[in-house]
């Protein structure tokens, strides 16, 4: 199985022939304003505790996480980045089938298939919104048996939220007992209080997956972490090995939860930026911006304009400057792309590129040494 992720510029640089910090990338969408400031500091003043295992309980950095959230620390449960924690989930929880709603993040499918269950997908649509109808969850729920449901929110790559009545059906279901809600929350650091944990405290089988990496800007540091009633994360917890979360990364991720002044930074300044990368691509012939919440945006291109691999090859071998062709996400195809939002002037440079590639397209740019990566 060959999942492609955004965000692998040491392959692609080794390809090209450039190096890694060489490359504009918009592939993988990370906080564009960096760690909070201050970060280096707690990071080095860690270092003379690298001769210690770090703490195994991680309890400053779930203190951390249960103040922020308002959540009893025995609903928490650490992990090396959300991915461990989606590889152990189904596990940890004897899921036999899922229905993972897709086009969604390609390590759900992997993970669940490696541990045996059957996956069923329910691919959303663009007229939806790319988030799922109740009705259709319900049919498909209705025409098997499933031990877990997997949902992202914002959804990705669209960025959507999911609708009022989904998040109804999510709570009245969540109450159980049926299928486990496994809702990825990533992104919804960008739009925190549209986070379904508002409703844990009612729920018995809703958990929800939060990472550090897209809003603290740190994926080098891998930090993720579940939200559950207790019964669940106590499960999960069970499977999660030793000293996951490293000492570095347990006192990073205490110390950015603490950061208020950079959240709300971050929070205005993608509002504005989103929404004017957003207008600023619409108004390019031809394409088409989904209206997303988080720090990215997807695009579909119009009949007429090239696939979004030759788009992509082009852009990088004349700019340097790296998008992700959405191809390799099942549910979508060759006509979607996704950016991130990133620095002001950096987005210029992306839209001045893709005016450029667009209004004069020149396959002979393409490279196909980059056709499928990365
Ligand atoms: C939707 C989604 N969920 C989860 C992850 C995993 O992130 P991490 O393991 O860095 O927490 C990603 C990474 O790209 C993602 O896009």
């Amino acid at each position: 199985m060959n999942i492609v992720h955004g965000g692998n510029i040491y392959e692609l640089a080794t390809l090209a022939g450039c190096s890694p910090e060489e490359i504009l990338d918009f592939s993988a969408s990370i906080n564009p304003l960096g760690p909070p400031p201050g970060l280096e500091a707690v990071l080095s003043g860690c270092f003379g505790l690298l001769e210690s295992y770090p703490d195994i309980h991680s309890r400053r950095l779930i203190e951390a996480i249960s103040n922020f959230h308002d959540i009893d620390p025995a609903c928490i449960v650490v992990t090396n980045g959300s991915t461990e924690l989606i590889y152990w989930l189904p596990r940890a929880l004897g899921v036999r089938s899922a229905l993972a709603v897709l086009p969604a993040f390609g390590e759900y499918v992997k993970a669940f298939e490696i541990e045996g269950a059957r996956v069923q997908k329910l691919f959303s649509t663009p007229e939806e919104g790319f988030q799922p109808r109740v009705e259709r969850l319900e049919a498909v729920l209705g025409s098997g048996a499933f031990d877990a449901v997997l949902l992202t929110h914002p959804s990705s790559p669209a960025g959507s939220l999911l609708g009022a009545d989904t998040i109804d059906w999510i709570v009245e279901k969540g109450a159980g007992p049926g299928p486990f809600l496994l809702v990825d929350e990533v992104f919804v650091d960008f739009c925190e209080e549209a986070s379904l944990k508002r409703f844990l405290e009612r729920a018995q089988n809703v958990a929800l997956i939060r990472s550090f990496t897209k809003f603290y800007g740190i994926p080098g540091l891998r930090i993720g972490y579940l939200l559950a009633p207790a019964q669940i994360a106590e499960r999960v917890r069970g499977f999660v090995p030793p000293w996951s979360v490293g000492t570095q990364a347990q006192a990073a991720g205490a110390y950015c939860l603490g950061r208020q002044e950079y959240r709300l930074e971050t929070l205005a300044f993608m509002e504005k930026e989103r929404l004017r990368l957003g207008r600023e691509l619409a108004a390019i012939r031809g394409l088409e911006v989904f209206p997303g919440v988080a720090n990215f945006l997807l695009v579909r291109l119009g009949g007429g304009l090239p696939p979004a691999s030759v788009l992509r090859n082009d852009i990088f071998a004349r700019s340097r400057i790296l998008i992700r062709d959405c191809a390799s996400f099942e549910g979508l195809d060759d006509r979607y792309f996704r950016v991130a939002v990133r620095l002001p002037e950096q987005n210029d440079r992306l839209l001045a590129a893709l005016n450029d590639v667009l209004s004069d397209p020149c396959p002979s740019h393409s490279c196909s040494s980059l056709r499928n990566n990365p």
